[in-house]
């Protein structure tokens, strides 16, 4: 019989997989057994939730809510703010014209308001802030109609209102590329400046999206070791392992070779082991999907390319990288 996942980390860590309101029915069974905790990937984004100013759909949200009550799985949310799948009405007056930042904060917190509410009993950690960080340069914050039109105060702002809205919920950073040093010390640098001001900030999401060489364990240990340095809990909240090295634009497998699956394995096992080695600090793992008969990556960073990137295969059965992560 096959071990369940979040069985063989019940001394360590919570394990998630990111699900949509079609894999709760594709992945049903496998979710069930090996997953404790499950993050909707779309249904909980400004534009899914909140398509216009008075109308909120709540669909599917709910829908994958009722799914973790059922199954008795933990539910994260993501995510309350973020400057991709935010409707343009949000950034601009029934005119077109621009807002003041006074506006803009308002319906934040209306946005904020309604939602974290309304998922109280069921949302036990937010995503709060999603990818405010700028990947190149010196500049701290990467640009966006939040941060023109708010400035950098809708990040401490976001962080209030949440708690407001729910005192329990467990509130996080979330960012990509999180391990790379000049990235990590901007990271490290904003979430700072949040606990120092007294913000209620509760954790730091790495998201993991990696690769089979990329990035380094080293850079990985000195995030982490780095973000858990500010005294605030930690989790791996997007994890998948692209078969692909960060430049390899082939389109012609249709299935990883050899060499991707030794690397993979060998890499989720390095990556579990190290969790291990900090589960003081982090709280949870979540993988970006559950199984690789559906991973975003099939769409990015080439539209229809298949990718492997996860620990159960196209027909939903553990991959040699799964016994790896189990034995560690
Ligand atoms: O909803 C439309 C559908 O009507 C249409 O038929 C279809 C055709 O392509 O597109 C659908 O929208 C897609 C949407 O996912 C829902 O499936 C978008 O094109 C597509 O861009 C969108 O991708 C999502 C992506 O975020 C958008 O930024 C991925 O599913 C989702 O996995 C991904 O998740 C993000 C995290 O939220 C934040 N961190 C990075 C991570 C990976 O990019």
């Amino acid at each position: 019989v096959i071990p369940k996942l979040y069985e063989a980390f019940s001394q360590s860590f919570d394990i998630g997989a990111a699900v949509n309101t079609r894999t709760i029915q594709t992945q049903k069974e496998l979710l069930a057994y090996h997953y404790n905790s499950i993050t909707p990937e779309n249904e909980m984004k400004f534009e899914s939730l909140h398509p216009s100013e008075d109308t909120y759909t709540f669909e599917h949200a709910d829908e994958i809510a009722s799914f973790a009550k059922a199954q008795g799985m933990k539910l994260r949310g993501h995510t309350l703010v973020w400057h991709n799948q935010t409707p343009d009405w949000l950034f601009r007056d029934s005119k077109d014209g621009t807002i003041e930042a006074e506006t803009l904060l308002t319906r934040m917190k209306t946005h904020i308001d309604t939602v974290v509410k309304r998922y109280k009993d069921s949302i036990y950690a937010w995503d709060v802030v999603n990818e405010v960080i700028a990947d190149e340069g010196t500049e701290l914050l990467r640009h966006s109609k939040w941060l023109d039109i708010a400035g950098e105060g809708f990040i401490a702002k976001a962080f209030e209102y949440a708690h407001e809205a729910d005192p329990k919920a467990v509130l996080f950073y979330n960012d990509y590329n999180e391990s790379n040093p000049v990235k990590r010390e901007k990271i490290y640098k904003l979430v700072k400046g949040l606990v120092d001001h007294g913000v209620p900030i509760h954790g730091v999401g790495l998201q993991a999206h990696w690769n089979i060489t990329n990035p380094g364990l080293d850079d990985i240990r000195s995030a982490i070791e780095r973000y858990a340095s500010l005294g605030l809990q930690l989790q791996i909240t997007e994890m998948d392992v692209s078969v692909f090295e960060h430049d390899d634009r082939r389109t012609d497998l249709t299935a990883p070779t050899e060499r991707m699956k030794e690397l993979q394995t060998e890499r989720y096992e390095q990556f579990f082991k190290l969790f291990r080695e900090y589960k003081q600090h982090i709280s949870a793992v979540t993988f970006w999907g559950a199984a690789d008969d559906y991973t975003w990556l099939d769409y990015f960073p080439v539209r229809s390319r298949k990718n492997w990137p996860l620990l159960f295969d196209e027909q939903q059965q553990p991959k040699e990288a799964f016994w790896r992560v189990i034995k560690g």
